[in-house]
């Protein structure tokens, strides 16, 4: 349990997602794949695309304005924003920095998080202790992706699994007993190539040569990531529920990463919580990175499915290798 000066919460969430659908049918026409393929093995059957001329920081200021509207809080009155995401819109300055200006949070800090998948659950673990020390009282945490923009449309592996959209929640002190009970964060990084953009960093500056190798686009080794997010789900969520001092029988939602409902299964059984527990959205939205948390979550209060008092679960996985697990009471 965490011993917090003021209990740190979300008070209010909210979402966006391009209206453009992409089918698995039209990805038939696109690689060597198909429908039957992407369904069986990965439960995707759309997902969202942003416009040619749309960044990310479009998609986050759409959930940041439904999450202020929300909450009723006034941008403002933010004292801080944080953008989890791995395509910003730039390398700098930051996307929250974007957001801030557009949103008009004249007050308001801005920075980055830049881990993966896992980054909005690290960006709540931040956020939650900045809250609860005093130094802030009124927060935007966001996770937001535009993915299309770096996948490799000729990579049958990976194109077919992500999306574009953004999620946001406000963050605040919250009554006591409340909000963030627990977490647990980490990283192997022994299995850091298994995903990553190789080029366009200090490492492999931009070059016509890496431009022409296709190196800035998101490459992955699919069967790696999967055997290491069952594993750390499933071990994360057992330290951050008894660090929370409940056990999982008392976890009413869990809000997995949205990569691979095989994944979420293999992760439901071997948690023993029910299945019907686990909120899925991936056939809509496929993997939309450090979105998907924040997504799941706004359209699971939205249809009224988490109340007052209940013990949610969300749970990550992705790039590092990370993990980032967090145990709430709503
Ligand atoms: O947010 C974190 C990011 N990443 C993930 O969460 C990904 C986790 N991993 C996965 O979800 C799965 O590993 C994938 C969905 C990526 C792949 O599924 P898999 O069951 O692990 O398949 P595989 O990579 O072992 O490939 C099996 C076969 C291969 O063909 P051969 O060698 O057996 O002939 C692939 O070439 O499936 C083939 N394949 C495809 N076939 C049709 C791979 N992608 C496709 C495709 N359509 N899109």
């Amino acid at each position: 349990m965490i011993s917090n000066l003021l209990p740190a919460g979300i008070i209010a969430t909210g979402s966006y997602v391009p209206p453009r659908v992409l089918t698995n049918l039209e990805l038939e026409s696109m690689v060597d794949t198909s429908d039957e393929w992407i369904r069986t093995r990965t439960g995707i059957i759309e997902r969202r695309i942003a416009d040619s001329d749309a960044a990310t920081s479009d998609l986050a200021l759409a959930a940041a304005r439904a999450a202020l509207e929300s909450a009723g809080v006034d941008a403002a009155d933010l004292d801080l924003i944080v953008i989890a995401t791995v395509t910003p819109d730039m390398f700098f300055p930051c996307t929250a920095s974007i957001v801030q200006q557009a949103l008009a949070a004249s007050r308001a800090a801005a920075f980055d998080i830049l881990v993966g998948c896992t980054g909005f659950v690290y960006g709540l673990a931040t956020v939650g202790s900045l809250i609860a020390s005093g130094a802030y009282r009124c927060a935007l945490v966001l996770g937001a992706e535009a993915l299309s923009k770096i996948t490799d449309w000729q990579d049958r592996g990976s194109c077919v699994l992500f999306g574009d959209a953004a999620g946001a929640v406000v963050m605040a002190p919250v009554e006591q007993g409340h909000g963030i009970l627990s977490y647990s964060l980490g990283n192997d990084g022994s299995d850091a190539d298994a995903l990553k953009i190789p080029a366009g960093g200090s490492r492999m500056p931009a070059s016509e040569e890496t431009v022409a190798k296709r190196l800035h686009y998101l490459t992955m080794n699919g069967p790696e990531v999967f055997k290491f997010a069952v594993r750390s789900m499933t071990e994360s969520a057992e330290v951050a529920v008894a660090r929370a001092g409940i056990s999982m029988k008392d976890i009413d939602v869990v809000i997995p990463h949205q990569a691979n409902l095989r994944i979420i299964d293999a992760a439901a059984r071997r948690l023993n919580i029910p299945y019907e527990r686990f909120i899925r959205n991936l056939d809509r939205y496929g993997n939309t990175s450090a979105a998907s948390i924040p997504l799941a979550l706004d359209e699971t209060v939205r249809e009224g499915r988490i109340h007052s008092g209940d013990h949610i679960l969300l749970s990550s996985f992705g790039a590092g290798l990370s993990w980032a697990t967090m145990v709430l009471r709503w």
